[in-house]
């Protein structure tokens, strides 16, 4: 098989791995994000802040300051409250979080 051809079926090969990880950025779902976010998160925050939940993200000494931060965060509280989300759950927890409050 001629070198150029076989170069040409690399690149076919690698087209599927590139839609998954762009579906996968552009599927966060920011309303979804909001349930999941809702119904997990806000009594530990609340009462960690003196009953508003959302301080802890507009507090001035906030933690977060970059997506994988944020991402970070939101791992290490989903495992504290024990909720087994997938990737695509923790995204788009990411995502409403960042839209209202975070605005990175
Ligand atoms: C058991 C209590 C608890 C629960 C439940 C909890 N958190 Fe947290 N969360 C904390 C504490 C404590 C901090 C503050 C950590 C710090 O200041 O270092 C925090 C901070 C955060 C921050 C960073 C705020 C900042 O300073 O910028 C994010 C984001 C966050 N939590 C997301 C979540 C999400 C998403 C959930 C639901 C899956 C959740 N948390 C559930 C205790 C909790």
């Amino acid at each position: 098989m001629k070198k150029q051809t076989m170069k040409l079926q690399y690149a076919l090969l690698l087209i599927p791995f590139f839609v998954l990880l762009s579906q996968n950025t552009l599927a966060a779902n920011p309303a979804h994000g909001k349930d999941l976010h809702d119904a997990n998160c806000q009594s530990c925050h609340a009462s960690l802040m003196g009953g508003d939940p959302d301080k802890i993200y507009t507090r001035s000494n906030r933690r977060v300051s970059s997506i994988n931060g944020l991402k970070n965060q939101v791992t290490r509280c989903k495992t504290s409250v024990g909720v087994a989300w997938p990737d695509d759950q923790v995204q788009d927890v990411v995502e409403y979080l960042n839209t209202r409050f975070y605005k990175m």
